[in-house]
């Protein structure tokens, strides 16, 4: 079973649902999907929007919901058992990077979360070529993605948080900085960009960000922060959690390109 490189758990990925379930629908929205078109989630994970994306395209269409991970797939499969959409939503093993369907397959394709995680030796415009290749003339790409170096947390050392944001984004995650580029990722492939948005996630609970445990311990095991930083950062972040004011937030990018 394949686990991408910035493996995030299936239990991860449907509290993440949750809490990006508006930034969710406006990329089902930008989709522009209609009854009977077939469409494609790339880098799908356990099916969290292959699932609702069935309701926009109905049994006339279908979903296809693709990802390198054998269990993520269980999952969806499942899922879309229980939902009773398994005839028209299917979940396939496969990488982005080489997709096992023909040529116009697809009016639509998402990817939410995919670049970020890619890893370094696949080649993101490979990816994005092959995107286009199985979507028809008219279609239209739907990426979304994090752009983590834009995270900030309101924390009293300003310079050990832009420390810690950075190594997050540029050693945490594959590829980090991967919502600066979705524009550019179209613009390769020569796709008209119609769409650039981006969408603050503000969180006020910091159980639900980066910079607990694995941050910290992380940044301890390669050096870039000491204990006492750690401590310090911890601390406060505890303070600002008991009294209700701890405040973070990272933009998140939605870019939609179309094919002539
Ligand atoms: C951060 S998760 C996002 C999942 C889902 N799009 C969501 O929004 O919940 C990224 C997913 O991309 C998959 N992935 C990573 N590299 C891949 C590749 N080369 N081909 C297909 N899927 C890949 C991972 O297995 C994982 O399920």
């Amino acid at each position: 079973m394949a686990k991408s490189e910035g493996y995030v758990s299936a239990q991860y990925l449907k509290e993440a649902a949750q809490i990006l379930q508006k930034f969710k629908e406006r990329t089902y929205e930008l989709m522009e999907l209609q009854s009977g078109q077939h469409i494609l989630d790339a880098g799908c994970g356990p099916g969290v929007d292959t699932i609702p994306l069935a309701d926009y395209v109905g049994p006339q269409g279908s979903v296809t919901g693709v990802d390198i991970d054998s269990e993520m797939l269980d999952k969806a499969n499942q899922a879309a058992d229980v939902a009773g959409h398994a005839q028209f939503v299917r979940h396939v093993e496969a990488s982005v990077a080489e997709l096992p369907f023909k040529d116009n397959s697809f009016h639509a394709i998402r990817a939410e979360r995919l670049f970020q995680v890619l890893p370094n030796h696949i080649d993101p415009n490979v990816v994005m070529k092959e995107f286009v290749r199985v979507l028809q003339p008219g279609g239209r790409i739907v990426l979304a993605d994090a752009d983590w170096g834009t995270f900030s947390v309101n924390h009293s050392d300003a310079a050990l948080e832009r420390k810690l944001v950075a190594f997050f984004a540029g050693q945490m995650r594959p590829n980090g900085y991967a919502g600066r580029q979705l524009m550019e990722n179209l613009i390769a492939q020569e796709l008209k960009v119609t769409t650039l948005e981006g969408h603050a996630l503000i969180q006020t609970d910091p159980e639900k960000t980066t910079v607990g445990a694995w941050l910290q311990k992380t940044a301890l095991e390669a050096g870039m922060a000491t204990q006492a930083e750690i401590d310090r950062w911890d601390g406060e972040i505890k303070t600002m959690q008991a009294e209700g004011r701890f405040y973070s937030s990272v933009n998140m990018v939605i870019a939609v390109g179309h094919k002539a």
